[in-house]
């Protein structure tokens, strides 16, 4: 297969760090001008610089996918600089680990706000930017969209919405010729979300590894080329699917990462004996 995306513009929102971050330079290696999108003005900054030192033309722009303007705002710029938008990404995500009694409404609101909403933002601000036919748009979703996780209860939801998301803009961008999917990775190494949440230190990794059948973290470039090729005229005929990139799966692998954290899952008092 001959992949190249030479002369088109792809739009990674989240794009500044980790797996998106890793899309965007995959893209950018395979010839399309790259815009990057994401909150903080460094990270923004940082990711920009570093495409550009590999010879890609990249835009960067700051906006939180929670301001709905301020993300249409980047389609305008982006759009004004690099033309009509080839290949959406969107994965802009938060997350953290809580049991829901433990969770604030205001703490599931955010990660509802910035997963869910933040990629309605994003695809309604695109879809008058989207080139057609032909614009393929891929959601980062998660495992705990489908799988029910310890902890995970905001972003399983916001992951489960994101999924339907997926499956009901296919059905309604088809006709006019837009491919809608989801990558849904596995815990992929070097990321945030590995640090922080699945594998922060060597008895937490040794057990998530122990979960995956592969025996193995993901690798950026494992979601990567799943973004290449489900962008490229090779999976022309896939729409509407949420695609796992998991070494056959990982269920709930964050329980030791909670308890190396200071179980701050209390458990349940026991109960009085009377
Ligand atoms: P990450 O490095 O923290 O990436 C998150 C990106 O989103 C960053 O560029 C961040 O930049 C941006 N972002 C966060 N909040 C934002 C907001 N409100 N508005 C705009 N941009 C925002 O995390 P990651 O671990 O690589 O995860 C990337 C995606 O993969 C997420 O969708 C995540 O759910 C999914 N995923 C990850 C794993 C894993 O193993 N890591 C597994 C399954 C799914 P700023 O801070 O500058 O905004
Ligand atoms: N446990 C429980 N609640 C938490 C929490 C934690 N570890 N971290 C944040 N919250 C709660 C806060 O207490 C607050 O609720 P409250 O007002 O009732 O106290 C709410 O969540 C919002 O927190 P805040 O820090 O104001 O949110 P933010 O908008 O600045 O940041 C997050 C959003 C919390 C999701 C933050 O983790 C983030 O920006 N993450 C981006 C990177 C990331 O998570 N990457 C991994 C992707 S898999």
């Amino acid at each position: 297969m001959d992949i190249s995306f030479e002369r088109q513009h792809a739009v990674v929102f989240g794009g500044t760090s980790g797996i998106n971050f890793g899309i965007a330079k995959a893209f950018g290696r395979h010839g399309a001008r790259i815009t990057v999108a994401s909150r903080k003005a460094e990270n923004v900054e940082a990711a920009t610089q570093s495409l550009t030192a590999a010879g890609v033309h990249a835009l960067g722009a700051c906006a939180d996918v929670r301001d709905f303007d301020a993300v249409g705002a980047v389609f305008v710029r982006a759009t004004q600089r690099f033309g009509p938008v080839d290949v959406l990404i969107s994965g802009a995500a938060g997350n953290f680990l809580a049991e829901a009694k433990d969770l604030s409404a205001n703490g599931f609101k955010s990660v509802l706000d910035i997963d869910l909403l933040g990629s309605f933002h994003v695809l309604k601000q695109a879809y008058a930017h989207l080139r057609r036919p032909g614009a393929a748009v891929i959601n980062i979703t998660a495992p705990q969209g489908v799988v029910p996780m310890r902890y995970q209860a905001h972003c399983g939801a916001a992951k489960a919405g994101i999924d339907q998301l997926t499956r009901i803009l296919a059905l309604e961008w088809g006709p006019v010729g837009i491919r809608v999917n989801a990558i849904s990775p596995g815990p992929i190494d070097g990321t945030e979300g590995v640090r922080r949440l699945i594998a922060p230190d060597r008895e937490a990794r040794a057990f998530a590894e122990a979960r995956v059948p592969l025996g193995r973290l993901g690798t950026l470039d494992d979601i990567a080329y799943l973004a290449l090729f489900l962008a490229s005229r090779y999976a022309g005929y896939i729409s509407g699917a949420i695609v796992p990139c998991d070494g056959g799966g990982s269920f709930d692998s964050v329980k030791p990462a909670l308890e190396a954290a200071g179980g701050a899952a209390r458990r349940s008092a026991p109960v009085a004996s009377t």
